[in-house]
């Protein structure tokens, strides 16, 4: 791609998903307001997040990415955020202690709430309305108000990432993410489980571990690492007017980011080579991740590799692989391989949850848990297969027991997702399935 870059020269591409807002005018204004607004990254962060990426591109650590489908206003409360964050690190401490390496945190949280939609209308009961395109758009409710693009809701979505990642950086640095307080993430619903004994069998021999340390003097008190852990947040970049509102020059170095969060990713459905979300990505600085599904033809993928990190720096650019289940031989050894013979460094995660959608038979959207397992058990299979490293997986799950995907060690079944389905896209993982989940990587890890 040529042409000279601008925070603002996606205006000029072909664009995909667009929201139509009825007055430009205040669309306009609304954006110049929140250019003014304090940055919610910093461009050090994003930086360091490259780095710690960098090692995972290299095998030497394990990207673990999770978060809503969709953030929503009505369900922002601190319980939600803690109870969200309380299974990232439990999980986390499942996959370090297994992989004996790094995980390198990143929540799909503080900027995650636009969504792209397959029609732009949706038909209920013979009514047609504007699709719902997430809290920062338009609302959920089906009626033809709610449904209008309303640019005040990019204020309210800018105000409510600003307070999440407040939070999460009180916890990440505050005392509750101290590996001395691992018992205590333990989640109420999830005694008595398979998952619960197996995590205080391994909780007990982290706390074991820490007391002998403590012996020779090294404590959590004496050192920050034990303390407190590092976590950073991404969204798709779908909606590039608030994007631009919020990419700003790095003052130390001059670079442009995006600091809308600390690293942001191109869906599957907007990363033409030639069009706004690639043009956009491939000028601000922040790590970016490609969504790959089974469209995606090899040539394609290295075309825009190149767009978008022509230094070829690592950790720049993370592949975020979804197929489905039973689908990923046929697509991702051929990507793996046209990337090696590119001799481009990449992080290879796996979303094993956007090719695994279904409709239940009770008319819900869900996802079994079986499929879920097994897109990335070939996705480990393959990359130990072509020698290369399985680097992290990209997961949408809650911290709350809700029922939206089916399966897992409770085995819910269709006729349970009626009892706590609460997301506003797809269905996620709840706490149990999302723990469960990290004990199985752990064990495809270790293979
Ligand atoms: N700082 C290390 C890390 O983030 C160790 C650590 C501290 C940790 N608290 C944690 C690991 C919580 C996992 C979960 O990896
Ligand atoms: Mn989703």
């Amino acid at each position: 791609m040529s042409g000279i870059w601008s925070p603002d020269s996606w205006r000029q591409k072909p664009i995909k998903q667009v929201p139509s807002y009825p007055e430009s005018n205040k669309l306009q204004t609304t954006e110049e307001r929140i250019a003014q607004f304090p940055p919610l990254v910093f461009a050090g962060e994003a930086k360091q997040l490259e780095e710690r990426l960098a090692d995972v591109a290299k095998g030497k650590a394990f990207l673990l990415q999770g978060g809503d489908c969709a953030e929503s206003f009505f369900e922002h409360n601190a319980d939600n955020i803690r109870d969200f964050f309380k299974v990232v690190l439990q999980m986390a401490v499942v996959l370090t202690y297994a992989g004996k390496s790094p995980v390198v945190k990143v929540g799909r949280v503080a900027g995650q709430f636009a969504k792209p939609r397959s029609s732009d209308t949706e038909v209920i009961d013979g009514v047609e309305l504007p699709s719902y395109r997430g809290d920062i758009i338009n609302g959920i409710k089906f009626d033809s108000e709610s449904r209008v693009p309303d640019p005040e809701r990019m204020i309210m979505a800018y105000r409510q990432s600003a307070a999440t990642l407040n939070l999460l950086r009180a916890f990440a640095n505050g005392g509750f993410a101290d590996l001395e307080q691992i018992h205590n993430w333990n989640l109420d619903f999830v005694s008595g489980t398979p998952q619960s004994e197996e995590y205080a069998r391994l909780a007990e021999k982290i706390t074991d571990a820490m007391a002998f340390m403590k012996a020779c003097g090294i404590s959590s008190k004496t050192t920050q690492s034990l303390r407190s852990t590092s976590f950073y947040t991404s969204h798709e970049a779908l909606l590039l007017g608030y994007e631009q509102a919020l990419t700003r020059v790095d003052s130390l170095t001059g670079d442009w980011y995006a600091t809308s969060g600390h690293m942001i990713w191109i869906g599957d459905r907007t990363r033409q080579p030639d069009h706004a979300h690639v043009e956009y990505c491939r000028g601000i600085q922040n790590p970016i991740g490609l969504k790959c599904g089974p469209s995606i033809d090899p040539d394609e993928l290295v075309k825009l590799i190149e767009i978008l990190n022509p230094e070829d720096r690592a950790g720049r650019i993370t592949l975020i692989a979804r197929f489905g289940a039973g689908k990923v031989a046929d697509h991702l050894p051929k990507l793996v391989q046209a990337v090696k013979k590119s001799g481009r460094t990449v992080v290879w995660s796996c979303d094993p949850m956007h090719g695994n959608t279904i409709k239940a038979a009770t008319g819900y959207k869900t996802r079994p848990f079986a499929d879920v397992l097994s897109e990335v058990e070939d996705f480990f299979a393959i990359h130990k297969a072509e020698g290369t490293h399985a680097g992290g997986i990209h997961v949408e799950m809650t911290g709350k027991d809700v029922t939206e995907c089916t399966g897992g060690a409770r085995a819910l079944s269709d006729s349970d997702l009626g009892n706590r389905y609460h997301t506003h896209c797809d269905p996620r993982l709840n706490a149990e399935q999302a723990i469960e989940l990290a004990f199985q990587v752990s064990k495809y890890m270790t293979k």
